[in-house]
C-alpha cells in the first residue's frame, strides 16, 4: 500500500515537502540546470496503520529477547559444558561440545541484535530523506588575514630574513639530514650487482632428473612428455639450493622436430628436445601444465600460456614475452648438457627494463 492509495486525512501530519521533496530549483538563465530534488515520500504501512506498527515493534522485541535468552545460553554453556565433551554435528563430524554451544549461542545473540536493529529502521523510525546542505568550507577573510599577519608577525620576531648565518645553516642541516634514511637503506643488504641476471646453468652442466636426480639421455624423453630438470650439481641439501634452482628450473618437452616453427628454437634443440625456463615471465610462478596435443605450457598462476612449438612465445594471458629458452646438445657419453647459460633473465620481465 503506498500513500497515494491513503485518504489525505489518515496521513500522518509530517509532510514530505517541509523536507526538500520535489524540485527545489527551475533553472534559468545564471543556472542552467534544474534541481530535481528528492523524489516524493512514500508512506510505509506502518506510518498510517498503528497495528502494523504494533506487529513490527513485537518482530523487533521479540529478536532483541532471542538475543538475550541466547547470551544467558552463551554463559550457561560456558559454565556447565565439559571441555573434553564432544558431539557428532553433521557434516562437521565429531567436534568439541563447548566450542559449537559457544559458537552458537553466540552468533545467534549477535544475528538477534542486528536482524532487530536493521527492522526498527526499516519499518517504524522514520524514513523521510533530508537534503542537508553543505557549508562553505573556506575560512572567513578576517580570519585568513589574521593568520597571515600572525605568521608575517612570527617571521619577523624569529629575525630569520637579518641573521643570514642562521637561515643558512637551518636550510643546510634541513636538506642533509634526510641523507640519514638514506644511509639506512644499506641494511636492505648489498645489492644484486648482475647476480639476478644469471643462473648457474653453464656450458657442458648436464642436466639431471629432479625427481630421480639421473642425467637425461634423449632416449630417455618420449615425445609429448613434460621433465623438469635441473643443472648437474645442484643438491637438495645445498644452503643456496632454493635461491639457484628459483632461476635455474628448467622443463624440457621432446616435439617431432617438423612441429618446431621458430628456427631458434629448433637450432637450440636436440633431435626435437626443447629445454625452456620453468619460471613463468608474468609474477614468476612456476609453469607446470603441458597440453601434449598444442604444445602449449599454462601458467597455473593467471592463467599465461605459451607456444614452446613456436619459440615458447605468449599466445594468452597476462606474460609480457616468451620463456627464455636454454640451449642444449648431447655430450660425448651421450648426455644431454647445457651449451651455456640462458642468454636473457629468467622470470617476470621487470630486470629488462633495468
Ligand atoms: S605468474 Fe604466470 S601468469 Fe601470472
Amino acid at each position: 500500500m503506498s500513500s497515494q492509495d491513503i485518504p489525505e486525512e489518515n496521513l500522518p501530519a509530517e509532510r514530505a515537502d517541509e523536507h526538500g521533496h520535489g524540485a527545489v530549483a527551475v533553472a534559468n538563465e545564471d543556472n542552467p540546470f534544474a534541481d530535481p530534488g528528492l523524489p516524493p515520500h512514500e508512506h510505509r504501512i506502518q506510518d498510517i496503520d498503528e497495528r502494523a506498527a504494533k506487529r513490527s515493534e513485537r518482530v523487533v522485541a521479540m529478536l532483541f529477547t532471542l538475543s538475550m535468552l541466547a547470551t544467558v545460553a552463551f554463559i550457561a554453556s560456558y559454565v556447565t559444558i565439559p571441555n573434553d565433551k564432544s558431539i557428532f554435528v553433521f557434516p562437521l563430524g565429531h567436534i568439541s561440545a563447548l566450542n559449537f554451544a559457544l559458537g552458537m549461542t553466540l552468533g545467534v545473540a549477535l544475528f538477534a541484535i542486528g536482524a532487530g536493529a536493521v527492522h526498527w529502521a526499516r519499518t517504524l523510525m522514520s524514513d523521510v530523506e533530508i537534503a542537508d546542505e553543505r557549508h562553505p568550507i573556506e575560512a572567513e577573510p578576517e580570519v585568513k588575514a589574521k593568520v597571515l599577519a600572525d605568521f608575517k608577525q612570527g617571521a619577523k620576531e624569529s629575525a630569520l630574513g637579518r641573521r643570514k648565518l642562521i637561515r643558512t645553516t637551518m636550510f643546510g642541516a634541513l636538506a642533509l639530514f634526510p641523507l640519514s634514511g638514506v644511509m639506512l637503506l644499506r641494511d636492505l643488504g648489498p645489492l644484486p650487482g648482475t647476480k639476478l641476471r644469471h643462473t648457474i646453468w653453464s656450458k657442458g652442466k648436464l642436466l639431471v632428473n629432479v625427481n630421480t636426480n639421473e642425467p637425461l639421455r634423449p632416449s630417455d624423453i618420449a615425445v609429448g612428455s613434460l621433465t623438469f630438470v635441473k643443472p648437474e650439481g645442484l643438491e637438495e641439501n645445498d644452503e643456496d639450493f632454493q635461491q639457484e634452482i628459483a632461476k635455474a628450473a628448467v622443463m624440457i618437452v621432446r616435439l617431432q622436430p617438423d612441429n618446431i616453427k621458430d628456427k631458434r628454437e629448433l637450432a637450440w634443440s636436440h633431435e626435437g628436445i626443447v629445454a625452456y625456463s620453468k619460471i613463468c615471465t608474468h609474477v614468476g610462478c612456476p609453469i607446470s601444465l603441458y597440453e601434449q596435443q598444442t604444445h602449449h605450457v599454462l601458467c597455473p598462476c593467471h592463467q599465461s600460456t605459451f607456444d614452446l612449438s613456436d619459440g615458447a612465445r605468449v599466445i594468452f594471458g597476462p606474460a609480457g614475452h616468451a620463456l627464455p629458452q636454454l640451449r642444449i646438445g648431447v655430450n660425448d657419453e651421450g648426455y644431454l648438457e647445457a651449451l651455456g647459460d640462458f642468454d636473457e633473465p629468467v622470470g617476470p620481465a621487470f630486470w629488462e627494463r633495468g
